[in-house]
């Protein structure tokens, strides 16, 4: 078996929202310490939706694939459902990860999870 789905690879030559939302309001950045790899999340909130979502990976093809799931799972979708989305989910998505680089999906969990965050703080101010 391949080591890497379709999915993944689709995902990986061909990201889907990549790129920087200049008028986003929610932000999130985060990274792995032990790879050292870097995820940027773009949010576009509007009435409690997430009209528009764009990211910059700068990392593994992993997780530029799961990145780029993330952005489509969500987009549309309510603050409340991409709160909910896992890390498993996007693997799933993407029709699995080998184990040892699941935890790239997990920097996409981690930075919609930021991003969203950084939402709920600027809309407290
Ligand atoms: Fe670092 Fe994939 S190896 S996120």
């Amino acid at each position: 078996m391949a080591l890497y789905s379709d999915k993944v690879m689709d995902h990986f030559r061909n990201p889907r929202n990549v790129g920087v939302i200049e008028d986003a309001n929610g932000i999130g950045e985060v990274g792995n310490a032990k790879c050292g790899d870097i995820m940027k999340m773009y949010l576009k909130i509007e009435d409690d939706i997430i009209s528009d979502v764009k990211f910059e990976t700068f990392g593994c093809g992993s997780a530029i694939a799961s990145s780029s799931m993330a952005t489509e799972l969500i987009k549309g979708k309510s603050i409340d459902d991409a709160m909910q989305l896992t890390n498993k989910a996007v693997a799933e998505a993407l029709d699995g990860l080998p184990d040892y680089k699941m935890h790239c999906s997990v920097l996409a969990e981690e930075a919609i999870k930021s991003a969203l965050e950084d939402y709920h703080k600027k809309k407290e101010k």
